[in-house]
């Protein structure tokens, strides 16, 4: 399974790529907003750091400007995928872009058949948000079950991308899926690591070193 970062922060994709937990970047307009930087040279920073894809969010809604937006895109580094949200002129758009070899991830899906509807448009990947479904009441990786299921049903390429990630109960349920991908904050990533055992056990051993005769 593949582990993107969900972020636009320099430092913590650094971080996370030294420990070997960065096939790819994520990003979206409002973690973009956060650095205070301008979108391409962000974009152009990220890709510098990172081999594997980094998806980069287009912010027009309408299918021309889509494509305009996601051509520029694209042309910063071969490792860009154009993120397009899951709306009706957006699969013109990832039709398109598809046709043009420039990789695409549909975002904001939040059913089955919206995931369907991206992999008949041709999508590279595409981004069901668990972590809000499971905010209004509903099981997020339910979800991700069924899209799984139905890509399966009948051969489609589209990866499944988990996103909106909130805690390693939703990696572990991707992996155990079989999800291609996974994007979650770094803090995510640092919480899967950790075992209150792993802590005990590593105390106590310390604790017995101390006792063998130098
Ligand atoms: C994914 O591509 C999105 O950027 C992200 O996972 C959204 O997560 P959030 O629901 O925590 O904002």
């Amino acid at each position: 399974m593949r582990y993107y970062i969900d972020t636009a922060d320099i430092e913590e994709i650094r971080q996370a790529n030294k420990r070997g937990w960065v096939d790819g970047v994520t990003t979206n307009p409002t973690l973009v907003a956060q650095t205070g930087k301008k979108h391409h040279d962000l974009i152009k920073e990220i890709c510098a750091e990172v081999e594997g894809p980094v998806s980069a969010e287009v912010i027009s809604i309408e299918s021309e400007k889509m494509l305009s937006e996601g051509r520029e895109l694209a042309k910063i580094a071969s490792n860009v995928v154009v993120k397009i949200p899951m709306i009706e002129e957006g699969l013109i758009a990832v039709k398109r872009l598809t046709a043009e070899g420039i990789k695409t991830n549909v975002t904001l899906v939040f059913s089955p058949i919206q995931a369907l509807m991206a992999a008949k448009a041709g999508a590279t990947m595409v981004s069901p948000f668990v972590g809000r479904i499971d905010d209004t009441g509903s099981n997020g990786m339910e979800l991700v079950s069924q899209i799984i299921q139905v890509y399966q049903n009948y051969d489609f390429n589209t990866d499944v991308l988990v996103a909106s990630i909130r805690h390693p109960m939703h990696v572990l349920e991707s992996a155990l899926m079989g999800a291609d991908i996974v994007t979650m904050p770094y803090k995510v990533m640092k919480g899967l690591t950790t075992h209150p055992l792993t802590d005990k056990g590593l105390a106590q051993f310390l604790k017995d070193a101390q006792k063998v005769p130098q």
